[in-house]
């Protein structure tokens, strides 16, 4: 297929706030909401959790695509010392949750995991505080956070392909959320990435967003309930070939834009399935490299040798 030689709209990023409220002067919210987000017989706990921000600068002025960090107040590190911030993307629109600007949400997947060495059980010190909170609880709260990996200002001028796995998928929620309220018509692909069906989260929202665009495709991989033909594992990067049919003419198109998040890691395969199959616009890679399979890349190729290039973001942690 040709690649379409129009020039790409020039990628305008919006002046965002950034860090209003640091870790040292935290703004004080409200849980109004905690429910769990994965399907009832998931192995994983996922919670989706909506805070009332209103009357702070937080209402209104958060991005898709930004993140808040949360301080679970009066608990201690392992050191001993007091418990520091951790960053979650917000899911709910820029809009607000449910139309409502003083309304922000999360989604937070209980960190449960055994230690190899000891055997005991280890528990994520903040995703576990947040899980447990209740509505009316306060939380301390801080940010927003987050200046890239966001929305353009215009952008309604582009087509995207997300890609996510796990609770990476909470950026998007965000963003497809906003999209669409502001009129989005161009193309838009999700590539979510699970262990189980159980684990899709907010795919009823998902497959209603398809139902109603006829130009917006939501596919999944499903790692852990079989293979790809080759054996290899259901995972977000063989969707460019193995549903290149609804790919392949977005790729091409020059005013589409690509975002990663999840799993740290994940974007390796992105890229060597993007190089593999001459999407390399999305990519700057060095000529040290270039002539080699990008099957052959090794971690430390990857390192040096390919970086995004203007139209790829990457999140993953
Ligand atoms: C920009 C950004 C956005 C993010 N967005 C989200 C999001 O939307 N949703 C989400 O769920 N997360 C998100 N995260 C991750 C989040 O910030 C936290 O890192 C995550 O919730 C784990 O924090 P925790 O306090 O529960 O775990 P911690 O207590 O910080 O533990 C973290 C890890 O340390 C290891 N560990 C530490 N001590 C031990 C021990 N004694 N034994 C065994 N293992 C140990 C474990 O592997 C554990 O997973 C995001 C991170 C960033 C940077
Ligand atoms: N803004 C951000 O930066 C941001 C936002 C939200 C979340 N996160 C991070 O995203 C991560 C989500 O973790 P999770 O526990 O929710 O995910 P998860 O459910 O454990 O995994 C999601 C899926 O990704 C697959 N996977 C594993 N390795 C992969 C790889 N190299 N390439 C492609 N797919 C791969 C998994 O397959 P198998 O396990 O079956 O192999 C699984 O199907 C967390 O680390 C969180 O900190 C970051």
């Amino acid at each position: 297929m040709q690649k379409d030689s129009q020039t790409m709209p020039e990628i305008r990023f919006p002046e965002l706030n950034v860090n209003t409220y640091k870790p040292n002067n935290p703004v004080e919210v409200t849980v109004v909401d905690n429910y769990i987000a994965t399907l009832e017989n998931s192995p994983n706990i996922i919670r989706h959790i909506t805070f009332d921000v209103s009357d702070t600068e937080l209402e209104g002025n958060v991005w898709p695509g930004q993140s808040v960090g949360i301080i679970p107040e009066g608990l201690t590190e392992p050191d001993g010392k007091p418990a520091k911030v951790r960053l979650y993307s917000v899911s709910s629109p820029g809009y607000g949750e449910d139309g409502k600007p003083h309304l922000i949400s999360i989604t937070v997947k209980r960190v449960i995991e055994e230690d190899l060495e000891t055997r005991n059980l280890f528990l994520g010190l903040c995703s576990n505080y947040l899980s447990s909170l209740n509505p009316g609880d306060k939380v301390k709260m801080t940010g927003p956070s987050g200046k890239r990996f966001v929305l353009p200002e215009n952008a309604r001028d582009f087509n995207y392909l997300f890609f996510a796995t796990g609770t990476g998928i909470a950026p998007y929620r965000s963003m497809l959320l906003d999209l669409y309220h502001r009129g989005f018509k161009k193309k838009a692909a999700l590539i979510f990435g699970a262990p189980y069906r159980t684990d899709l989260l907010y795919d009823g929202l998902f497959s209603q967003l398809q139902t109603q665009h006829k130009h917006f495709h939501y596919l999944t991989s499903i790692s852990r309930e079989g293979t790809r033909p080759d054996g290899t594992k259901n995972y977000v990067q063989y969707q460019i070939e193995d549903a290149s049919k609804v790919l392949q003419p977005m790729l091409h198109q020059s005013n589409t834009l690509i975002y990663i998040c999840g799993l740290k890691g994940m974007e390796s395969g992105v890229f060597k399935a993007l190089a593999k199959n001459g999407y390399s616009e999305y990519l700057e890679i060095s000529d040290r490299i270039e002539h080699l399979d990008p099957d052959q890349w090794t971690a430390e190729d990857l390192k040096k040798h390919v970086k995004p290039s203007s139209r790829l973001f990457v999140e993953v942690y």
